[in-house]
């Protein structure tokens, strides 16, 4: 798949649910891919819907607290936001479509809607292939990687979303 058109939007997270299913979890059925808080209110869920109308990437985001204290961050590095917090889970794009910049324009969806919601500290469980993206996206790792059975290396990344953000989108 080359210079696919895609247009990233808001969905909800059910259309999102076979993508998440063939690239995360291959090994569960698609009625366990929904996440306990997909209908929360906060929570978004976007997707890459290439033009001929297909979900080629997705990711969702929504309030969660950081499985580390946030005391250690000074106000300086989180901008007086240490109360909000969201975690970014389902970051998948369709593995024909990958390296043509669809997980990027995803995720800067994703730091769009946590800075329309007063931003905050963004967080998530990276798959170790996945830190060079996040990387480029401005998250940096936090502590020591594990290993997650059937699916591999892992570790927490993050950064900070500030509430005005959604200007530089
Ligand atoms: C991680 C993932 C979501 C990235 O999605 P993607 O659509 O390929 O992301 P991008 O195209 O924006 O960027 C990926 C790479 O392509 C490069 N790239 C970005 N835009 C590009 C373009 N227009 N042309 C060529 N390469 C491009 C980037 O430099 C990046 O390089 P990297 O391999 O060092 O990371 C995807 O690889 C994936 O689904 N992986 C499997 C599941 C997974 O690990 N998800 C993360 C869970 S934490």
């Amino acid at each position: 798949m080359r210079g696919v058109d895609f247009e990233v939007t808001a969905v909800h997270a059910s259309e999102t649910f076979e993508l998440r299913r063939a690239v995360l979890r291959p090994f569960e059925d698609a009625a366990s891919i929904a996440l306990e808080d997909d209908d929360r209110p906060g929570t978004g869920t976007f997707a890459a819907i290439s033009s001929s109308g297909a979900v080629v990437g997705a990711a969702r985001v929504a309030p969660a607290p950081p499985p580390f204290s946030t005391e250690a961050l000074t106000s300086d590095d989180s901008g007086g936001r240490r109360s909000a917090s969201w975690r970014l889970r389902g970051m998948a794009t369709r593995e024909d479509a990958r390296n043509l910049g669809i997980g990027t324009a995803v995720l800067a969806r994703v730091v769009q809607h946590v800075a329309e919601h007063g931003g905050g500290l963004l967080w998530c469980n990276a798959r170790v292939p996945a830190v060079a993206f996040y990387r480029r996206a401005g998250f940096v790792e936090h502590g020591d990687p594990w290993g997650e059975p059937r699916i591999g290396p892992h570790v927490v990344m993050w950064r900070i979303v500030w509430g005005d953000d959604a200007a530089a989108y």
